[in-house]
């Protein structure tokens, strides 16, 4: 059904995306499902009564059959990131979980589009399309749309313009391997720096490399106050979900998995691709630095070996 979405997952990321969905023009209805129904039953409840002041979006707690007509399935299910761990840190608890629900949405919506934020999330792409079959395009990992989002947002504040003039990327791993793409950067159709240099606002390798270590390292240190980080991915989920429901063709840094990259085989990293209702697009990669061609040749082989471990 054209604006169908179901969430796997109600937990606080599920809940947040739901809460954002519902609001999402294109978007008629919401179903979430949890392993712990009484939870799904709540958050359904307490978001369709915010929903209730505005929004025309049905929104539900279901079961898998609920899931029948799916245009988009966004799977949060699984364990997240503790302090002291890193993404890949939960491989060989999510990749089990993520199966045992692809295996049960599958049976009901074989051509539904998947859009993943279980961590790692450059992996599960991969374990949809090598274990379960599904067209690349179909399996579609929120990658590096939030760490782009990130590194937009601290431009945008050293900047002074808004982060939605500023057309910057991160690409890779959606993790510690993860590459800030300064030299496509762009405000103004200029280069970044060039325009940072003629605002008064330069950004020379120090600052650089300060953008760089809190890019990275948002997610943890959001943690370390909350213990959990999910409005930041709840509005990456809603603003990739409502580019697939009203077939957008907008660009966003997610990740897909590819035959080969950099002469990397087999690996799945966020490149620049076009979101449509079938989907995501092949993969662009744009022209890197001798220095970022490198650091995303390593991103992709960390990920082929977590994806090796992963479907092992
Ligand atoms: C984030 O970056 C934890 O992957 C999640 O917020």
């Amino acid at each position: 059904m054209q604006g169908k979405v179901g969430i796997i997952g109600a937990g606080l990321v599920g809940a947040a995306a739901g809460y954002l969905l519902a609001n999402v023009p294109g978007v008629s209805e919401v179903v979430l499902l949890d392993v712990d129904l009484a939870r799904a039953r709540s958050e359904a409840a307490d978001i369709a009564h915010a929903a209730a002041f505005g929004s025309p979006a049905l929104v539900r707690a279901g079961d898998y059959a609920d899931l029948a007509g799916t245009q988009v399935v966004v799977v949060t299910a699984g364990a997240s990131l503790k302090p002291g761990q890193t993404r890949l840190d939960l491989l060989a608890a999510n990749v089990g979980v993520v199966s045992s629900v692809l295996q049960q949405v599958l049976a009901v919506v074989p051509d539904t589009v998947l859009l993943f934020a279980t961590n790692p999330v450059d992996v599960m792409p991969a374990v949809a399309v090598r274990r379960f079959g599904v067209p690349p395009g179909r399996a579609i990992g929120t990658g590096c749309a939030l760490d782009s989002a990130r590194f937009r947002d601290r431009l945008a504040r050293h900047l002074g313009v808004s982060p939605s003039s500023v057309h910057a990327n991160v690409l890779g791993e959606h993790g510690d391997t993860e590459v800030l793409h300064w030299s496509g950067a762009q405000v103004a159709g200029m280069p970044l720096l060039d325009f940072a240099e003629k605002l008064g606002h330069p950004l020379p390798a120090e600052v650089r490399d300060t953008i760089v270590k809190e890019v990275r390292t948002s997610a943890y240190r959001i943690k370390e106050g909350k213990g959990v980080s999910n409005f930041g991915i709840g509005g990456c989920i809603a603003r990739l979900t409502r580019a697939i429901v009203n077939d957008e063709h907008v660009v966003f840094s997610t990740s897909t998995f590819m035959e080969e990259l950099l002469g990397v085989p087999e690996t799945c990293i966020s490149l620049p691709h076009v979101l449509s209702a079938q989907g995501a697009s092949q993969p662009f990669l744009p022209p890197l630095d001798r220095g970022e061609e490198i650091a995303l040749r390593h991103s992709a082989e960390v990920l082929r070996k977590a994806i090796q471990r992963g479907l092992a």
